[in-house]
């Protein structure tokens, strides 16, 4: 598996990272601790370094699995967890001490160290960013908290998971060069970090860890127009209405552009074209089944894309700003 540094923190994180938030249950339906237990197993034997986890992801169950995966591989690896904002607004309110206080942050970290069952996590996140609280006097608070985690050895380094198809929204945050990573949306449907955001992190050192590479599952070419997810899975709203028919018909596309020769499905192509970028240091697919591992660490044998293949595939970039019908 090869390796690419974590901007900045001198960190060597495997191309492919381990996405966790689905092995936490709570959101994703269909998941067993067998068989998440299973794929942690194989991701560490196929040589991925890096799992991506949250306190929210089943409040702590992924973060306990991890611990688990490793206590049974006798092994450990690296882990980014996060913060989730107070208020559980994904969105981002005004005040940052809506979301975020020194104590939360603090207090959050311990939680999810004692989930983890380490002393130190390599990258704490906070879970949302905006902009807005750039010169808030309450920011230097976190940071001086989040600094001082580092100087106690809870954590190694910190950064944002910002939102969701707005990258704009961390621009100046990238601009100040205070975090250490940046995790974000990057997809063929999502390309606009590459404009000004990727840029901007490799100037300023800042890792970028690339989320969300099969769009949810429709950048996998497994998503049919018949799809069904029960309620309480968070693909119910996020598939709702003609999103679905949507997102297939766009896939479809894709998938006769790139599919073929060296890449058997257009889950290969997604991540080959994550990996393309040379700002991404890892990109974390969410992977509940060992065969999903073994599929996905395939990938990171193929070279990027050319620039002339790159240039055309801005054509396919989407923006999800349809109503949900
Ligand atoms: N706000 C945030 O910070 C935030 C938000 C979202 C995600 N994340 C992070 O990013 C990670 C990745 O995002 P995600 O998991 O939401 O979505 P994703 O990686 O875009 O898609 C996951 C879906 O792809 C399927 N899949 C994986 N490998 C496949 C393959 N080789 N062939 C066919 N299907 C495949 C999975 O199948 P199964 O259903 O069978 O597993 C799952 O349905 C998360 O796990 C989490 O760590 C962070």
């Amino acid at each position: 598996m090869r390796r690419r540094k974590l901007g900045r923190t001198g960190l060597e994180v495997s191309e492919l990272g381990y996405g966790a938030w689905g092995i936490g249950a709570d959101m994703w339906s269909g998941s067993t601790d067998a068989e998440a237990l299973a794929s942690l197993r194989r991701a560490l034997e196929a040589g991925v370094n890096f799992f991506d986890t949250a306190y929210v992801y089943g409040d702590g169950h992924s973060e306990e699995l991890i611990a688990q995966a490793f206590k049974a591989a006798g092994r450990r690896a690296l882990v980014a967890t996060k913060v989730p904002p107070k208020n559980l607004s994904w969105i981002a309110s005004r005040r940052i001490e809506d979301a975020f206080t020194p104590e939360w942050v603090v207090s959050c970290t311990e939680r999810s160290l004692k989930k983890l069952s380490v002393e130190r996590v390599e990258v704490q996140q906070l879970h949302t960013w905006t902009d807005d609280w750039l010169g808030q006097p309450a920011l230097d608070d976190v940071v001086s908290a989040l600094d001082k985690l580092k100087r106690d050895g809870k954590i190694r380094f910190w950064g944002v998971s910002i939102k969701a198809r707005d990258p704009k929204s961390a621009l100046g945050l990238a601009r100040s060069g205070l975090p250490d990573t940046m995790q974000v949306v990057f997809n063929l449907f999502e390309q606009e970090p590459q404009g000004e955001l990727f840029p901007l992190c490799r100037e300023k050192g800042i890792g970028v860890i690339a989320r969300v590479p099969f769009d949810e599952g429709g950048l996998t070419g497994k998503l049919r127009e018949d799809a069904a997810f029960p309620e309480g899975d968070f693909r119910h709203s996020y598939f709702a209405g003609r999103y679905l028919a949507e997102t297939v018909r766009r896939a479809k596309e894709l998938e006769q552009r790139l599919v073929g020769g060296d890449t058997p499905d257009l889950a290969h192509a997604a991540l080959r074209f994550c990996l393309s970028a040379p700002e991404v240091s890892t990109v974390i697919p969410g992977m509940r089944t060992p065969a999903h591992v073994d599929a996905n660490a395939a990938v990171t044998r193929l070279p990027p894309y050319p620039a002339e293949t790159l240039k055309e595939l801005r054509a396919h970039a989407w923006k999800r700003d349809l109503a949900p019908a």
